[in-house]
């Protein structure tokens, strides 16, 4: 993999590749990951999932029939068995540690732990050790869209920084999460389309970083993140979105 990462100017946002890179490749897949470093990313997304017997597999999704069409459930099912199950390009689930083994310190990883309602923060307490064993706490954003996953992650390492995913209706539920947020999380996060001047303002006046959800090609929000100036931004099109924000 060659090393290109683009580290933005403060003026212009952070890029987040998306599961990799998801129009080109399976998500979740080196090939993917291996694209979007070459198309200039900053950051490739790890979505998380705890296995039975306690690692952690890199999914979007707990059970795996959409990405592999094996009716498999990370959450209920242990490592062994899922480690046989292949992505639609022959590759296979992905450990976090195999992508730190074969990425190391070459890029900068945005994590998020998914998990069922009514978990604890056991995966949370795994990706902390992973991290640590790896050395991979100066190269880490943690996102979630639970407070108690951020703040066992804020618990134990403090300083990698957190990125709360909101999810609300109104703008004014909205303002009231925004105000009401821990002062230690670093981005907040919503979908492009619900971003307005006046919650990035707010943002800002507390302390966040902004981030928005997801941009892919100069029609789908890049007005809206150009009137905006969010701090970050995902992307499922690493390549189209370097290109429009070299131009910012
Ligand atoms: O953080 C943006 C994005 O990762 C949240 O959506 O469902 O793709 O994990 P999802
Ligand atoms: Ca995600």
């Amino acid at each position: 993999v060659t090393q290109s990462i683009n580290h933005a100017s403060p003026d212009t946002p952070l890029i987040f590749s998306h599961r990799g890179s998801p129009y080109n490749y399976p998500e979740h897949s080196f090939k993917g990951y291996n694209r979007a470093i070459k198309d200039g990313t900053q950051y490739i997304e790890q979505d998380v999932w705890l296995s039975k017997d306690g690692k952690l597999f890199v999914s979007h999704d707990d059970n795996l029939k959409r990405t592999t069409g094996k009716n498999i459930t990370i959450s209920t099912t242990n490592s062994n068995k899922i480690s046989q199950v292949k992505l639609r390009n022959g590759e296979k689930i992905h450990q976090l540690k195999d992508v730190f083994k074969c990425y190391g310190k070459k890029v900068h990883y945005i994590i998020e732990t998914k998990k069922n309602a009514g978990d604890t923060t056991d995966t949370e307490k795994a990706l902390v050790k992973e991290l640590k064993k790896y050395k991979m706490t100066k190269n880490v954003i943690f996102q979630d869209e639970s407070l108690p996953g951020i703040k066992e992650l804020h618990h134990s390492l403090k300083k990698v920084p957190t990125l709360w995913l909101l999810s609300s209706a109104t703008e004014r539920q909205y303002k009231e999460q925004i105000e009401n947020a821990p002062r230690y999380i670093k981005f907040i996060s919503m979908k492009l389309d619900q971003w307005t001047p006046k919650l990035v303002k707010l943002s800002h006046q507390n302390g966040f970083k902004t981030n928005g959800w997801i941009l892919n090609t100069y029609n789908d929000n890049y007005e809206a993140l150009n009137t905006l100036k969010l701090d970050s931004v995902f992307t499922n099109n690493t390549k189209e979105t370097v290109h429009l924000i070299d131009r910012w």
